[in-house]
């Protein structure tokens, strides 16, 4: 049976680790951060893939380890994070320090893929150098490929549907890498002519996201500007068969994807000395300014509705960086609740799936003679309650995904703000 190693064990390694295991690969999982391993022994941790979920707590305690094991794996496969540090600048070191500990017990046969995000360049640039630290050469003692993960948590995509990009050092990494990736997914992976080409394509499926995304946030202070409904232009636009994608207003993009990306691409060019940066930075701060703009049309409502902002008090719901997933890193809703704070007497914050910044207990003790709601992220939870919100006593809903029906909010009486309408 073949040994599979999968190191880093968040959204991206543990479905892996499950989906290696689902089709008879021997596996092991390794993360540095000791309480997750305790609860992965203890079968304690849960995915947003059922499946992925029951496979991972079939896997033996004994096979969830904190130390990068010193025995022959077939394939290591590296899932750590790539965020941003300050001042946007990529940060390398997870991935660093992963490579590291893989190459100190670094084995003749073994194939190392990197999953994780990067730019371009840099897996011969950095990764190959650390592997080859003890001699051994990659392409004839040791393969390497690049296979970015393109998961999207929450969305109804299991691991194994999703094609994949595979990028190799050289013809034997590619066989290997490609018989791995055939066995656990649906449909055998799409081959790039080399690395390069699938790190870039990875950073540019998510630039894609990033940028039309701020495409349509433009295009909804148009719509505010014009007195015009952006639901309405969105609605009509994809009624076109071909040459249009509907993307969707909102306060802005979040998660440790779309919104880090593009800085990995901007640092690599710049560092190359190419300057002709600027159309991705632009979408970026577009986005970025998202929470900004709609506290200033909560200002204006506030103003026409006769209520001072210093004095109310407001329901705040949601907090992660997407609607039904416990993960708030780069949140934007999070950047928007520090902008209400500043300014609304008291905020009373609710989010069921991510409790741990909540006031209240409950999404009716949070919406409970308030001034003003603000739906921060459209839980499922909250879309099926909304008639309570639109029926609560509050002056104004700040719909900060469109979501809320307008038409309904205003002939109660009430302000609605939302994004281009
Ligand atoms: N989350 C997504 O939806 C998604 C989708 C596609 C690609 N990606 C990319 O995949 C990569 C991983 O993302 P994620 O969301 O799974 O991150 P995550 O933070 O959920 O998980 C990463 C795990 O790696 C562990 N780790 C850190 N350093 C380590 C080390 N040296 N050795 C072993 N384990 C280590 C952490 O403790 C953590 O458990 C990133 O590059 C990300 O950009 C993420």
């Amino acid at each position: 049976m073949k040994k599979v190693c999968v190191v880093g064990l968040g959204y991206v390694g543990l479905p892996l680790l499950a989906y290696s295991k689902k089709v008879g690969y021997d596996v092991t999982g390794y993360d540095i951060d000791k309480n997750k391993i305790l609860n992965l022994q203890k079968r304690r941790v849960t995915t947003d893939d059922p499946e992925a979920t029951r496979l991972l707590k079939s896997i033996p305690s004994e096979k969830f380890t904190y130390s990068m094991p010193d025995q022959f794996f077939d394939y290591i496969l590296v899932c750590v994070p790539t965020p941003v540090k300050t001042g946007k600048r990529p940060d390398y070191s997870y991935l660093e320090k992963a490579v590291s500990s893989i190459a100190e017990r670094l084995h003749k046969g073994e194939t190392i893929i990197i999953e994780s995000t990067i730019a371009p360049g840099t897996t011969r640039t950095l990764v190959v150098p650390i592997l080859e630290r003890k001699g051994l050469k990659a392409g004839t003692d040791f393969y390497v490929a690049y296979c970015p993960e393109r998961i999207s948590p929450g969305d109804k995509w299991p691991l194994p549907r999703i094609k994949r990009i595979l990028g190799a050092l050289n013809d034997k990494s590619r066989e290997k890498a490609r018989e791995f990736y055939t066995n656990i997914l649906e449909q055998p992976p799409h081959l790039t002519p080399d690395i390069e080409t699938a790190e870039l394509t990875k950073i540019y499926e998510n630039m894609f996201r990033d940028v039309n995304i701020a495409f349509v946030n433009e295009i909804a202070r148009v719509c505010d500007q014009l007195k015009i409904d952006v639901k309405e232009v969105i609605s009509a636009a994809t009624t076109k068969p071909f040459g249009f994608m509907p993307f969707y207003p909102g306060i802005g993009v979040g998660g440790h994807c779309i919104p880090v990306d593009p800085y990995y691409l901007i640092e690599e060019m710049e560092k190359k000395d190419i300057r002709n940066t600027s159309f991705f930075r632009l979408a970026r701060s577009i986005n970025d300014s998202m929470a900004e703009y709609i506290m200033l049309k909560l200002y204006d409502s506030a103003n026409k509705n006769g209520i001072l902002l210093s004095r109310s008090r407001a329901a705040f719901l949601g907090v992660t960086y997407k609607p039904n997933v416990d993960d708030i890193r780069e949140s934007p809703a999070l950047k928007l609740l520090s902008v209400v704070s500043q300014k609304i007497a008291e905020i009373r914050v609710y989010d069921p799936v991510y409790p741990e910044y909540n006031t209240v207990d409950s999404f009716e003790d949070a919406i409970k003679n308030v001034d003003i709601i603000i739906l921060a992220v459209p839980h499922n939870n909250f879309i099926e309650n909304s008639k309570k919100i639109i029926e609560s006593p509050a002056k104004i809903i700040v719909d900060c995904h469109n979501r809320l029906n307008k038409k309904e909010i205003i002939l109660k009486g009430k302000g609605y703000v939302g994004i281009g309408r």
